[in-house]
């Protein structure tokens, strides 16, 4: 293109013209990535974890000994080798045997329904600027409440966390489905049931004591607690807080060295880039360097799987951020996800319905056409359960409200622009996380069987 334009501009939009082409031609790529570095903010903060802490915390990590049942550890629904995840839409938790797409029934302890949601990978986690947590945001750090948390337990948590990531773990260990186990099945499970969940014998001083019954967790924990006070559920929260922020770290990607100045980006992942933070709008939630902003958006995301009913209710609906705020408005909104190593997370979205990240894009451009045309077989599910999946997306009025809630405006691109957004999402992997962390333990100190 070249200012020798025969058309009969206006003349304003003619000098804009004009000054823009100049921009673009005279101004160097590094004056665009100046202007995106101001744009993000400050990078990212990690601060310093002690290395035995992190040790310790990467074994109660992988050491099913901290379930209701001794036969699930966090690490079977994040896993290294599924990015963190568990490479399905929705998971099984408790009464699962085997790992990921493997994952299936245990026939004597089956399991009663699918994990609601999908499992979020655990990137980037350490930053201090992550500060809500799940996807409807239920537990966030909050400076105006005791022990800077706001989680819906309210007083009912023990105290002690170190930050809004390790209160996070007070979750998993007491919910039946994801660790606990079921009622009749342990003593954790009895706890968590008959809402004993503070004090010497609720279910955190349970799990708390089946760690320390083994010398080497008690040893360990005591070095990092001090002589002064009692092991408490917080100090293993804490130090399973500090191996998630060491171990999956993963924020030098190919966009993180570009806005360094080191390697441009190639091509495609460049003109994506533009795109991005351009004409498709994304960085309007997608901001910041970790490409979230936080808060919480309906854009209209299929609905599969059990949902989030309270025990009273029988729908099968994932009311998202309203179950936390109780506001009408916040139906269906969900968080923004951080787009760190968004390539290796597949299924995408709170449930998990989009197989791929293609799919997910193009959901995004035109949500209500694409909640029409959804393909349900894409999702990733364990079989033999005797449950309804489709239930909610079956129901057309229930389709119909979350197309209503939709928060984001169609964006039209081509074909080619779509694949050069999606090389751009691609130049947010950080694949020097897996030469750094320290993997999965061959064994663990309780001597039970490790996801490998
Ligand atoms: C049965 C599967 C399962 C197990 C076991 C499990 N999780 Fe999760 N995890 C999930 C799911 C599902 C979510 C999303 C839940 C939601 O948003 O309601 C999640 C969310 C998280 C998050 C929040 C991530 C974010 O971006 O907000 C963290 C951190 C986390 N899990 C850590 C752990 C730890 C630590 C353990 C062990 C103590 C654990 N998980 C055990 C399935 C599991
Ligand atoms: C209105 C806010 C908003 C805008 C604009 C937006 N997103 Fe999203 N995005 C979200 C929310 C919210 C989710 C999660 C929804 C859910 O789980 O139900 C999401 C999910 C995603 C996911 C799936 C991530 C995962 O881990 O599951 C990708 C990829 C993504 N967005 C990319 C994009 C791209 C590319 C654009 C620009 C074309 C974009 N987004 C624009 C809010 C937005």
């Amino acid at each position: 293109m070249t200012h020798g334009f025969q058309i009969a501009w206006h003349p304003r939009a003619r000098l804009v013209l004009c000054a823009l082409l100049f921009i673009a031609s005279a101004a160097p790529a590094n004056t665009d990535t100046a202007a995106l570095n101001d744009l993000l903010g400050p990078r990212p903060q990690f601060s310093e974890r002690d290395p035995n802490r992190v040790a310790l915390g990467r074994l109660l990590f992988y050491d099913p000994v901290i379930s209701g049942n001794r036969n699930i550890s966090c690490a079977t629904c994040h896993h290294p080798t599924l990015a963190t995840g568990d490479g399905l839409s929705l998971g099984l938790g408790e009464g699962g045997i085997g790992l990921g797409q493997h994952r299936k029934l245990d026939p004597n302890n089956p399991p009663e329904q699918r994990i609601p949601r999908n499992a979020q990978a655990l990137f980037n986690l350490g930053a201090t600027s992550f500060t809500t947590f799940f996807h409807d945001g239920r537990l966030e750090a909050d400076p105006s409440e005791p022990g800077g948390i706001r989680t819906p337990l309210g007083g009912d948590m023990v105290s002690g966390f170190e930050s809004a990531l390790s209160a996070q773990a007070m979750f998993p260990v007491l919910s039946p489905d994801e660790m606990a186990g079921h009622y009749s099945e342990n003593p954790i499970a009895a706890a968590v049931r008959q809402g004993r969940l503070t004090g010497p014998d609720g279910a955190w001083a349970l799990i708390t004591q089946r760690a320390t019954e083994i010398p080497a967790y008690r040893d360990a924990l005591r070095d990092a607690v001090g002589d002064e006070r009692e092991i408490g559920f917080a100090d293993i929260a804490n130090v399973i807080a500090d191996f998630i922020a060491v171990e999956w770290r993963a924020d030098n990607s190919p966009f993180d060295q570009a806005l360094r100045g080191d390697t441009p980006l190639p091509a495609a992942a460049e003109r994506g880039r533009r795109m991005f933070y351009g004409r498709a709008n994304c960085a309007s939630c997608h901001t910041g360097w970790l490409q979230t902003d936080q808060q919480f958006h309906s854009i209209g995301m299929p609905q599969l799987g059990p949902g989030k009913a309270a025990r009273f209710e029988s729908h099968s609906r994932d009311d998202g951020r309203l179950r936390v705020t109780g506001r009408a408005e916040d139906r269906y909104r969900f968080r923004t996800p951080s787009l760190r190593n968004v390539a290796l997370t597949a299924p995408y979205g709170h449930a998990g319905a989009f197989a791929t990240l293609e799919g997910v894009v193009r959901h995004h451009l035109d949500p209500v056409l694409s909640l029409t045309q959804f393909d349900p077989s894409q999702a990733v599910l364990p079989a033999g359960l005797e449950v309804s999946d489709w239930r909610e997306w079956e129901d057309t009025s229930a389709r119909a409200a979350i197309a209503q809630s939709i928060d984001i405006e169609p964006v039209d691109l081509s074909d080619d622009e779509v694949d050069d957004l999606i090389a751009f999402l691609h130049s947010l992997t950080d694949e020097t996380w897996r030469a750094r962390s320290a993997g999965v333990p061959e064994s663990v100190p309780s001597g039970l069987p490790v996801d490998q």
